[in-house]
C-alpha cells in the first residue's frame, strides 16, 4: 500500500495513529538535527518531522524539492500549529522513508505565490498544475462541469456528441482547416461550434440537447479568449425566448447556489440591446457598478440644451458627445485629470482628448472648458447629468461609435479605479432584441450579428425582403452578461427553408452557394423542422468568473499563450516533408 492517508486529511484527532504518507516535498527546512519537510498531494500539505538520530538516512540521501517520498511515521500534535493549514495542528514524526522518484531543481517555486514568470509557467505547465492556485480552479472547473451536468439532466437534456471534423460553420471567426488525406485537395474545419448540428438533432427529434464541448476559432487572442475554449452547447425544440431565457437562468442559479452557496432569488434583470448600447456604450455592460453614459449629443442631435449657442469648435462640431459622471471626483488635481486625458489619448482608445467639469461641494463649478462655458452652462450640464456637487464630470467627443466605444472603456476603468468592481459580487444581465443584421463596413455587406441561423423576430420577418430596413430587423436574440463579460448567447432559429434561403440571400450568397454549403440542413428543413431555439455559454469564461477572475487561462489546464501557441509542446510545429505528401501539399513558404 503506497499510502494509508493523503496529505490533506491528518487532524488532532488522528494522533498517535501510524500513517503512511506519499507526494512531493514541497520545502525543507533544517534546524540542527531536526528537519521539517512540507509533503505536498492533490488534497493538502503535511509537515514532516524528521529527527536525525531517528532517521540518520536523511544525511545519507538527502531529499530536494519535487522528490517524490513515501513516509511512515507517528502522528503527533504540533507544539507549535499553524492555523492557517487544514493539517497545521499536527505533524508526522518519520520512522522510515523511500525516495520513489527524484526531481530536477524546478525552474519557479512551486507554492501559492511562485516566482515564475507567464511563458517559463506555461513551458512547465505540469508543474504549475501543482500549484494550489491552479488546482483550486481545475477543481472549480470540474465541480462546475458537474453542477451543470446534473441540473440538464434533470431538465431533460441528452448528451449528444458531434463530429470534430466538419465543414466550416459561418459563426464569425476564420476555421481551423485540416487537410484530408484520402481525399486529396479537401479539407476538413474544425467547429466554431456545433451550431448546425445541434439543430439537425432537433429536426431528429431529441427535443432537448446539450454537450460541454470544444469549439476551434481562429481569431486574436485576449484574456477571456484562446483558439480552442469550451462552451455548454444547448438546444430546444418547440421553444420561445421567454422558455429559453427561464431555463438557463435555472442553470445559472442552480450552478451560483452549488458553487457559492449563493442564493439568487429575483429574475434576472433584461435590458435591451439598443437601451444598453444607449446607456453604457456595449453590449456587455458591468452592472456591478452604475455610472450610465450621459447623451449629451448623439449623431448631431442635441439632447443636452447648455451646449447649444456656445461657441465652442470641439462641442459644436463632434458628432457626439458623451459624459459620465465620476462620484465624488471634483478634488481630483490637475495631474489626475491630466493623466485620464492621456489614457483616452492611447491608440487603444483612440480619443483626441478629453473635457471635465468639477462640480464644487459650495455649488461653485470649475472645468477645462471655462473659456466657453459660463458656470451657469456648467451647472445646466451637470444637472442633465444628474451629478452631485462633489463630482466630477468627464466629456468625451468625436465620431458615434468611437465615442461610444471610448467612453463604454472609459466607465469600466473609472469603474476599476474606484474597485467598484468587486469579484465577489455577481451581476448576471439578459441583453435582449439584438439586431439580426449589422453593416461590415470592411466588407461593404450586411452580416448576421449573431449567425445566419437566427431568426427574425416575427414582426419583423417581411422585412427580409427589404434591404432598406436591413438595419432595422431585431431578431430574438440574447446574450447573457455577468460583470460585465459576454458568458453567453443563442437565439430562436430559422426553421422554414425559404426564410432559411432568404437569409442565405440577405448575407450576399447566391442559391447555387447556399445549395453547396448548407444543402444539408435547407434539407433537413424539408422534413418537418420543429421551432426550435438554443444558447451556448463559454464554460472557460464562467469558470473563471466563478473563481473571481477574467483571464480564462488558469482555468484550463493545457492553455494556448497570446500568440495562439502551446509552448509546452511548442505547437504548431512544421510537419515532416513526407507528412506533406502524403496530404498532397506543399508550402509557398
Ligand atoms: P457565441 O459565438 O456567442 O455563440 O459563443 C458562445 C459563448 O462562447 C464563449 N466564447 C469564447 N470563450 C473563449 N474563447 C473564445 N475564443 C470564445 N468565443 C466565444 C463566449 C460566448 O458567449 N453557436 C452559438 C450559440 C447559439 O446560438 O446557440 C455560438 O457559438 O462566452
Amino acid at each position: 500500500m503506497y499510502r494509508t492517508q493523503t496529505c490533506g486529511a491528518l487532524r488532532l484527532e488522528h494522533a498517535g495513529e501510524e500513517v503512511t504518507l506519499a507526494g512531493w516535498v514541497q520545502t525543507i527546512r533544517k534546524h540542527g538535527s531536526i528537519t521539517f519537510v512540507d509533503l505536498r498531494d492533490r488534497y493538502g500539505i503535511t509537515q514532516l518531522f524528521f529527527n536525525e538520530s531517528l532517521n540518520t538516512r536523511l544525511d545519507e540521501t538527502p531529499l530536494g524539492r519535487e522528490y517524490v517520498v513515501q513516509v511512515k511515521g507517528t502522528v503527533v500534535e504540533r507544539s507549535n500549529k499553524n492555523p492557517k493549514m487544514p493539517t497545521g495542528d499536527i505533524e508526522i514524526e518519520v520512522s522510515d522513508f523511500a525516495i520513489m522518484n527524484v526531481s530536477a531543481l524546478p525552474p519557479f517555486t512551486i507554492e501559492e505565490e511562485t516566482d515564475g514568470g507567464d511563458e517559463l509557467r506555461m513551458k512547465y505547465r505540469y508543474l504549475d498544475l501543482r500549484r494550489p492556485t491552479l488546482k483550486r480552479n481545475m477543481e472549480l472547473r470540474y465541480r462546475v462541469n458537474r453542477s451543470v451536468r446534473n441540473y440538464l439532466d434533470t431538465q431533460g437534456f441528452w448528451d449528444i456528441e458531434t463530429p470534430f471534423l466538419i465543414r466550416s460553420t459561418p459563426e464569425g471567426a476564420r476555421d481551423f482547416i485540416v487537410p484530408s488525406r484520402m481525399n486529396e485537395g479537401e479539407f476538413y474545419a474544425l467547429p466554431q461550434s456545433p451550431q448546425t448540428f445541434k439543430q439537425l438533432l432537433m429536426v431528429s427529434g431529441y427535443d432537448r440537447y446539450y454537450q460541454i464541448v470544444k469549439c476551434f476559432r481562429d481569431e486574436d487572442l485576449r484574456a477571456d479568449r484562446q483558439p480552442e475554449f469550451t462552451q455548454i452547447d444547448c438546444e430546444m425544440s418547440f421553444v420561445e425566448q421567454e422558455d429559453v431565457l427561464q431555463i438557463f437562468e435555472g442553470l445559472f442559479k442552480h450552478v451560483f447556489r452549488e458553487i457559492k452557496s449563493v442564493d439568487i432569488t429575483d429574475a434576472f434583470p433584461r435590458m435591451t440591446w439598443e437601451d444598453a448600447m444607449w446607456n453604457y456604450g456595449n453590449d456587455k455592460p458591468d452592472l456591478r457598478f452604475d455610472m450610465p453614459l450621459q447623451n449629451l449629443k448623439v449623431n448631431h442631435r442635441v439632447y443636452c440644451e447648455a451646449l447649444q449657442g456656445v461657441d465652442f469648435k470641439v462641442t459644436n462640431e463632434a458628432e457626439t458627445l458623451l459624459a459620465i459622471v465620476v462620484p465624488d471626483g471634483a478634488g481630483y488635481t490637475r495631474k489626475q485629470t491630466d493623466e485620464l486625458t492621456e489614457w483616452v489619448k492611447r491608440p487603444q482608445i483612440g480619443m483626441t482628448g478629453l473635457l471635465y467639469i468639477k462640480c464644487g461641494t459650495d455649488g461653485s463649478f470649475k472645468s477645462s472648458v471655462d473659456k466657453f462655458f459660463d458656470e451657469q452652462r456648467q451647472s445646466e450640464i451637470a444637472a442633465f447629468c444628474s451629478a452631485k456637487p462633489g463630482d466630477l464630470i468627464l466629456i468625451l467627443a468625436g465620431k458615434e461609435a468611437r465615442t461610444r466605444k471610448a467612453m463604454s472603456e472609459l466607465r469600466i476603468e473609472m469603474g476599476e479605479r474606484l474597485q467598484l468592481r468587486n469579484p465577489d459580487v455577481y451581476k448576471p444581465l439578459w441583453v435582449i432584441d439584438f439586431p439580426l443584421f449589422e453593416y461590415d463596413e470592411d466588407e461593404d455587406r450586411w452580416v448576421a450579428r449573431h449567425h445566419p441561423f437566427t431568426a427574425p423576430k416575427p414582426e419583423h420577418a417581411a422585412w427580409m425582403n427589404n434591404r432598406e430596413r436591413f438595419g432595422e430587423i431585431k431578431a430574438n436574440a440574447y446574450d447573457i452578461v455577468l460583470n460585465g463579460t459576454e458568458i453567453g448567447g443563442g437565439s430562436i432559429r430559422i426553421y422554414q427553408r425559404d426564410l432559411q434561403e432568404q437569409m442565405f440571400a440577405a448575407l450576399g450568397m447566391d442559391r447555387e452557394e447556399a445549395k453547396e454549403k448548407f444543402g444539408f440542413l435547407l434539407g433537413a428543413f424539408e422534413y418537418g423542422a420543429p421551432p426550435h431555439g438554443g444558447i451556448a455559454f463559454g464554460f472557460d469564461r464562467l469558470c473563471a468568473l466563478l473563481g473571481g477572475q477574467e483571464s480564462i487561462r488558469d482555468y484550463i489546464a493545457f492553455p494556448k499563450n497570446n500568440a495562439g501557441r502551446d509552448v509546452m509542446l511548442n505547437a504548431p510545429a512544421a510537419v515532416d516533408e513526407k507528412q506533406l505528401q502524403d496530404l498532397n501539399l506543399r508550402l509557398s513558404v
